[in-house]
Order: structure tokens, then C-alpha cells, then sequence
């Protein structure tokens, strides 16, 4: 190849690599699109409202289930960390069932699970929970509830949706929560939230 050519291809590549990294740096992230609340945000105060709600304050025995940490980042739409932000969840236990007092469906409830928890974002805008993975109640797909809050406001109220062993809900990417198992046994997940 002659010298001229292959400086032309090295300044075209060159170009086509700082056009890549501007629109990188300009890439925008989606909201997270917000999702029903449903009938089953918390109304009771809890003892320990802590982010391990598999192990509440005082009890002797840990919730009964598969145990799921997700851990996540809260950004903004462009992708810069946002800090001392408040993640609420609610959800249901191994079988199934919240604890609610609109919850009619029958059945004990775990007695050694948290059934909501918050968590706050570090300066990396980092948050994470310890959990179980919700049992199904259908037709609905595994679920976790949650809202996010700013200064003492509710900025979004949405679900992340499990996915696991080839189970694909059908609901936006951004609210699928991919899960997989851990050597230990356990499951673990990250879950993007941009507000
Ligand atoms: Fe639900």
C-alpha cells in the first residue's frame, strides 16, 4: 500500500473514532417509564425498614426463600451519578403473598420477612438491597415494587420485572431485572434506574 493511502485511511479512521466518542458522550439515557403502583404500597409502619429485608431487627431466624441482592445506580439522563436518592420497595414474599391489610389472599405470611425496605444512593449514586425473589402471583410476572424519592419527593413510581431461567416478561427492557445464580446459591441482579 502506498504511504498517501495509508494515511488517508489512518485520518479517516481517526475521524470516524472522534465522531463515535462525541455522540458517546453526548449519548442520552430513557427515563425509566414508570409502571402501576398496584394496591399494596405499604400502609403499616415496620420496626426495621432497612435495605436486608431478609434479616429484620430483632427476629432469630432469616426470611424463608431464595435469597436475591440487586444492587443498581440511580443516574440522570446523562448518565452522571445522582446521590442521596431514596429507593423504596415493596413486594411479596417467597409464596406469593404481601403483607397488606387489602391483601385478601389467604395464606401465613413469612414472619421473619421485611416486606419493604429502603435503601439511599451513596456519592457513586450506588444503592442495593438484599431480598428474596418474589413468589409468582398470576397471571402476574415476578415483581419487585418500588419508587424512587428526591428531597422528600416522589420522582418515579415503577416495577422491575424478574428475569430468570429463560422467563422473558413482556414489558419494557428497562424494567427487567436479570438476574442469576451465585455459587453460594444465591441470586444477585443489577437494575438501572435513570431519572
Ligand atoms: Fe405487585
Amino acid at each position: 500500500m502506498k504511504a498517501n493511502s495509508f494515511n488517508t485511511i489512518v485520518i479517516i479512521l481517526s475521524m470516524s473514532l472522534s465522531l463515535v466518542l462525541q455522540v458517546n458522550a453526548q449519548t442520552q439515557y430513557t427515563k425509566t417509564p414508570s409502571d402501576h403502583e398496584g394496591p399494596f404500597y405499604p400502609v403499616e409502619q415496620q420496626a426495621d425498614e432497612d435495605n436486608d429485608l431478609v434479616n429484620v431487627n430483632g427476629k432469630s431466624e432469616s426470611a424463608r426463600g431464595d435469597i436475591l441482592h440487586v444492587h443498581g445506580v440511580v443516574v440522570d439522563q446523562q448518565g452522571n451519578p445522582q446521590a442521596d436518592v431514596t429507593i423504596e420497595i415493596w413486594q411479596t414474599d417467597a409464596n406469593g403473598l404481601y403483607r397488606h391489610p387489602r391483601e385478601r389472599a389467604q395464606g401465613p405470611r413469612d414472619p421473619f420477612f421485611q416486606y419493604w425496605g429502603k435503601a439511599d444512593t451513596d456519592t457513586d449514586g450506588r444503592y442495593s438491597f438484599t431480598t428474596l425473589i418474589p413468589g409468582e402471583y398470576a397471571p402476574r410476572p415476578p415483581h419487585i415494587h418500588f419508587k424512587v424519592w428526591v428531597d422528600g419527593e416522589v420522582v418515579l413510581t415503577s416495577q422491575m420485572y424478574i428475569v430468570a431461567d429463560g422467563n422473558q416478561p413482556r414489558v419494557n427492557e428497562q424494567l427487567k431485572l436479570e438476574i442469576e445464580r451465585n455459587s453460594n446459591g444465591e441470586h444477585s441482579g443489577f437494575f438501572r434506574i435513570v431519572i
